[in-house]
């Protein structure tokens, strides 16, 4: 579980949700994280500066890239409906675009500064390989920066996280996204990423897994409920 990632039938559907989703994606994320997000991705970019090349998993519309002063960043990204709605937000040649998964990255090794995965790494298809992936492709003392949605460890905070996406967060679809525009959707955007939260582990599960690839240096952060962590390490200047 903690290694692996989703199967390959579950992840498909996530991805043409997202796509279906893409137009009303950050309002909805906003909305359900009651403002938060914004602060949570600063401090996720907080050390990212114009002279890095840094790459973003899965830049879904490029809300996060957009914020970034860096002078290349490379956005790979496995749809192509979302990379062209991330391209159509990001139109300055800083930005690279890469069509493709965190489990094949098509860079050569040491190319970047920094990686960064804003609540992409819940959708890996194999999340221990995704990770060796990063580590190839960032230079020796480069940063990995992971902000994601972790299913806390049975308690009052799964309890908590559990309910609120079974009964809460969906509501906040209905309100941000049209009636007409829900009706023609063919999945619920909510019961897939529900699907993604029920197939991850702990947060501090995923920093032990970075430790294991061999990250050093290693920070979870905790956000919210024990559910939201920012997950940070850095390639040993050595390897
Ligand atoms: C929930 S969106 C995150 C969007 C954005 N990063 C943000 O700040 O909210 C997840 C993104 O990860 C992408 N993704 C899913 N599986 C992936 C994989 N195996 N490799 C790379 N990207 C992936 C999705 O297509 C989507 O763009």
């Amino acid at each position: 579980m903690v290694a692996s990632g989703l199967d390959p039938a579950t992840w498909k559907g996530v991805i043409e949700s997202l796509e279906e989703f893409m137009p009303y994606y950050e309002r909805a994320n906003r909305a359900t994280t009651f403002g938060r997000l914004e602060r949570w991705r600063s401090l996720a970019s907080r050390t990212a500066s114009p002279a890095d090349a840094v790459l973003e998993i899965g830049p879904g519309p490029g809300s996060f890239a957009g914020t970034l002063p860096c002078h290349r960043v490379y956005l790979l990204e496995p749809s192509r409906t979302i990379l062209r709605f991330s391209r159509y937000h990001l139109r300055d040649p800083r930005y690279v675009a890469l069509s493709g998964l965190a489990e094949a990255i098509p860079l050569r090794e040491g190319t970047v500064d920094k990686v960064f995965c804003i609540f992409s790494f819940r959708d890996f298809l194999d999340r221990r390989r995704g990770l060796e992936e990063v580590h190839r492709v960032l230079r020796p003392g480069g940063e990995l920066h992971i902000l994601d949605l972790f299913r806390p460890p049975p308690g009052l905070q799964r309890t908590l996280m559990d309910f609120w996406l079974r009964r809460g967060a969906g509501a906040f679809v209905d309100i941000v996204v049209p009636a007409r525009v829900r009706r023609a959707w063919k999945r619920n955007p909510y019961v897939e990423l529900r699907k993604t939260y029920e197939a991850i582990g702990p947060g501090q599960d995923y920093a032990d897994l970075m430790r294991e690839v061999g990250f050093d240096r290693i920070v979870a952060t905790e956000l919210q409920l024990r559910a939201v962590y920012l997950l940070e390490g850095v390639k040993p200047s050595t390897t």
